[in-house]
């Protein structure tokens, strides 16, 4: 059980309001850290399970979220410079560049109307022509990260419409990705996933908060974790808050 004087920075909210007015979405950036609390070079996941777990059902995330879970997704893209997702999440998402109506102007960290999205990806089986990589906004191309070693035709082709960043080359080095879109000025990173990149990102140590919506139902069935990765690895986080509507969880835990 959970009280709300354990601590200065835990916080037990009754409930957030589920309307998108600007006062509800003020209220909830104020939690995760908007303008100066943003300074500091940040990786935050964004991700959504089940009660028992199960980050999609039917293969899709969609289902398992709900008002406030959308409106929170929105709220942490305006607060981010870039999001980072893997090659998997955009094949079954069908992932799409952000549109500038999606995101909270107010909230927005730099000059930038929109973050791009930059996506993780070994094979390179992402479509040339799909809208992530040829309606992008301008200023906020879509990035693609790679390793040395990817198919050069993909590379060539996915080349002409994003632009593509090398990490590492037998193996994609995720510490040099993080690195090199620090180098691009790329400081507040979301990652929405999935799975498997958050896997690589947390063994990596480089996630320093997951902000994990927990749904009020069950999956059943044998969708993945919040993490997929084969090593066992664990480490101490720290609650920061929990806030709550509708059956819906929203916590955000820090990295100790
Ligand atoms: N509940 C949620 O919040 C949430 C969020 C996102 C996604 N999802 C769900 O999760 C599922 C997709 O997740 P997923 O785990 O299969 O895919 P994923 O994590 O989105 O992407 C995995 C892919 O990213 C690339 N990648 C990531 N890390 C890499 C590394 N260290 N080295 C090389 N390549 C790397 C590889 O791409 P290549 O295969 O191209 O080499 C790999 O196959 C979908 O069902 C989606 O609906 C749920």
């Amino acid at each position: 059980m959970i009280h709300p004087d354990e601590g200065p920075d835990l916080q037990v909210i009754p409930r957030v309001t589920p309307g998108p007015t600007p006062a509800a979405v003020a209220e909830l950036a104020s939690y995760y850290g908007n303008g100066a609390a943003l300074a500091n070079p940040l990786l935050r996941a964004n991700m959504v399970a089940s009660a028992d777990g199960a980050t999609s059902y039917g293969g899709r995330s969609r289902s398992l979220s709900g008002p406030a879970d959308r409106m929170l997704f929105t709220v942490l893209r305006s607060l981010a410079d870039l999001i980072l997702v893997g090659a998997g999440t955009v094949r079954t998402e069908r992932y799409r560049p952000v549109q500038a109506a999606e995101i909270w102007a107010g909230l927005r960290p730099g000059d930038a109307p929109v973050p791009p999205i930059a996506v993780v990806s070994g094979s390179l089986a992402l479509d040339p022509d799909s809208s992530l990589l040829t309606a992008a906004a301008p200023g906020a191309q879509t990035i693609v990260i790679t390793t040395g070693t990817a198919p050069p035709d993909r590379r060539a082709a996915i080349a002409k419409r994003a632009r593509v960043i090398e990490a590492g080359n037998d193996r994609l080095d995720l510490i040099a990705a993080v690195s090199a879109l620090r180098g691009l000025g790329y400081r507040s990173i979301l990652t929405e996933g999935g799975p498997g990149l958050l896997g690589h990102l947390a063994a990596a140590e480089l996630v320093d908060e997951l902000c994990l919506t927990t749904s009020p139902v069950l999956a059943l069935g044998k969708a993945d974790r919040v993490t997929k990765i084969p090593s066992a690895h664990t480490e101490r986080l720290s609650l920061a808050h929990v806030l709550h509507d509708d059956g819906f969880l929203f916590s955000r835990y820090r990295r100790e």
